[in-house]
């Protein structure tokens, strides 16, 4: 069994961005409940908060998107470490602020786990697309909203977190 400290955690080379694409089909895409609505969801949430304005110390973020660990590896603390570990490269940075949009639980709780608060939520029960009701929340797993997600980073974010 590999555990997450076992694991080399390292940024993504340009030419390796057919490989990024491909484990994102393989692997994100098929356990993500929006799907085809994803991309609207999302353009709600980048409008929804205006982190400057609410947070007037900061003047950069580190933004998490897509998240993804491969099904066979989950839970074992990699989509944490993961979050970690970019942290730690955006506060060495000069990041002050991490931001996430959280489409599902699994994301949510990931990042509830790590100290992120919920600075605005989407509520899929009531949301429309051109007046229509586009979410069956009962299929979604136990899904109801999504969040927007900050989790303020302090200088101590620069050594490396052990597990919590
Ligand atoms: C979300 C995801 C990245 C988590 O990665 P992971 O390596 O399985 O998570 P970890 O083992 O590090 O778990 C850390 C915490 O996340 C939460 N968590 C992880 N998977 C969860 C699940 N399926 N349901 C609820 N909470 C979950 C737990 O709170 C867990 O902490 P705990 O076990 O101490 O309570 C992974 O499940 C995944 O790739 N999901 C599909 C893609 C996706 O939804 N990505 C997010 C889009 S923004």
């Amino acid at each position: 069994m590999v555990d997450s400290d076992a694991l080399k955690y390292s940024i993504l080379k340009k030419e390796e961005s057919q490989e990024v694409v491909d484990f994102l089909a393989q692997h994100f895409y098929p356990r993500e409940p929006l799907v085809k609505t994803l991309h609207t969801v999302l353009s709600v949430l980048e409008t929804a908060v205006d982190f400057f304005k609410c947070y007037q110390n900061v003047d950069r973020i580190l933004e998490l998107a897509m998240i993804t660990v491969p099904e066979k590896m989950s839970g074992r603390g990699v989509g944490r470490r993961l979050v970690q570990e970019s942290e730690h490269l955006a506060c060495q940075q000069g990041c002050q602020l991490a931001t996430s949009q959280a489409t599902a639980v699994p994301s949510q709780k990931l990042l509830q786990r790590l100290g992120y608060e919920s600075l605005y939520t989407l509520d899929y029960t009531t949301f429309e697309i051109a007046g229509e009701r586009v979410f069956d929340v009962d299929k979604m797993l136990g899904t109801t909203s999504a969040k927007v997600m900050v989790h303020e980073l302090k200088p101590e974010d620069k050594q490396l977190h052990s597990k919590e």
